[in-house]
């Protein structure tokens, strides 16, 4: 059996997102499944060794994840020619100065999004990977949802006819952290000055679902919000909120689609999940879930009449036929992850790359800009 082991740097790996979706469900799955199989005497086999600002903290996800190898001194990781790529899912405004850094270094790099906090510094992280010829990629793992899956193959089935528009509605209720219910978001996420908002932390997202679903992105219009003024921070202590936790955001695609999404950390859901995508065309529609897709075609379309004055004589929520699951859906971030470390061992293509991460950061800065002039921004192309 040949096995390509490949050293992976992961910073970040004490956070949310680093702990749970990029080393416990990706990495160490990865590891804990025998490697990703390449062929019948071929496998690729992660490496990783965890960086961290806390000593104790990554002990105890060593012993937690199995992973033996460890450190908080970044510099000297990427001093080892055994480690080949960097990964980083540490706070935004850390991200670029960090990948910069390893890029320099000669490693493939691999990360978060938002991968800059302008367009301006995402961009630039990719013209400087270009140039330095290393491989580089950028978390896109709402495209990997099962129900976003089921959406793209009704899509390529042609069961919309023509798509006319797309309601996104995402969030939940994010509690402050009084009244002894703890809060589920860290605390950075409602503070500008340390790189949190809503719009920089979701419009990422919307651009590349758009841009992959739909069609490109042109043109945006967003009314942010900071609806909670107030929440209590990871040692009880409460701050003032200087970030967006809301925005109402309406897309022009190059296909003619429109696209309205809601995102919001101060709204109680009741839809059918946390994220929701409404497609309608005019031979059917779907909404679609994080892993359920229903839809309601041409022909079983019932025929509303505005009448108040009776209660409905339609369920709205009956017609509709759940699209079954055909396939086993692995977890998103792992199935990305495999991807990337395909592309960085074998060369097979890998789309979601620095330029596409930029083109996120530029979605999210044109929805501050629109909010901040009261007007519509239109997105150039940013150069290949
Ligand atoms: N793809 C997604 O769906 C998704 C979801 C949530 C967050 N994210 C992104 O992942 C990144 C991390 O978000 P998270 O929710 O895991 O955050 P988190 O606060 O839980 O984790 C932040 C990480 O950065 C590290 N860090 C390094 N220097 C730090 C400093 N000076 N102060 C505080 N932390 C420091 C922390 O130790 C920790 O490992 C963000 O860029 C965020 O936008 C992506």
């Amino acid at each position: 059996m040949k096995t390509h082991k490949i050293g992976i740097i992961m910073n970040g790996v004490t956070g949310r997102m680093g702990t749970n979706q990029h080393l416990l469900r990706s990495v160490a799955a990865i590891i804990k499944q025998g490697g990703i199989k390449v062929s019948d005497g071929e496998v690729i086999m992660p490496d990783p060794i965890l960086v961290g600002r806390s000593e104790s903290k990554l002990q105890k996800l060593a012993e937690m994840s199995g992973v033996m190898r460890y450190t908080t001194n970044l510099d000297e990781a990427l001093e080892n020619p055994g480690d080949q790529v960097y990964f980083d899912a540490q706070l935004t405004n850390l991200r670029a100065p960090a990948v910069t850094k390893a890029i320099n270094a000669g490693k493939h790099v691999y990360c978060e999004k938002p991968t800059g906090v302008s367009t301006e510094e995402a961009y630039e992280l990719y013209l400087l990977a270009k140039k330095a010829g290393v491989k580089h990629g950028v978390v896109q793992d709402k495209l990997f949802l099962p129900g976003l899956l089921k959406l793209r193959l009704l899509i390529d089935s042609g069961f919309f006819g023509e798509i006319l528009s797309v309601r996104g509605e995402f969030g939940y209720w994010v509690f402050q952290g009084f009244d002894q219910v703890p809060t589920q978001r860290p605390s950075w996420n409602y503070r500008k000055e340390d790189g949190g908002g809503i719009i920089i932390d979701m419009l990422c997202h919307w651009r590349y679902v758009l841009d992959n679903l739909f069609g490109e992105v042109k043109a945006v219009s967003c009314l942010g919000a900071t609806h909670v003024k107030e929440r209590v921070d990871e040692q009880g202590k409460p701050y003032k909120c200087t970030a967006d936790d809301s925005a109402y955001a309406t897309f022009e695609l190059a296909s003619g689609v429109i696209a309205h999404f809601n995102s919001s950390w101060c709204v109680r859901v009741r839809r059918d999940d946390l994220l929701t995508l409404q497609v309608d065309g005019t031979k059917g529609t779907a909404v679609a879930g994080l892993r359920n897709c229903v839809i309601q075609p041409y022909g079983g379309t019932p025929r509303p009449v505005w009448n108040p004055d009776i209660d409905s004589p339609i369920d709205f929520t009956e017609d509709w036929m759940t699209v079954p699951t055909n396939q086993i859906f692995d977890n998103g971030f792992k199935v990305e992850w495999e991807m990337f470390l395909r592309h960085v061992v074998l060369d097979e293509p890998f789309p979601y790359d620095l330029r596409e991460g930029a083109k996120g950061v530029q979605l999210a800065e044109a929805g501050l800009q629109s909010w901040d002039k009261r007007a519509w921004v239109t997105l150039d192309e940013l150069p290949v």
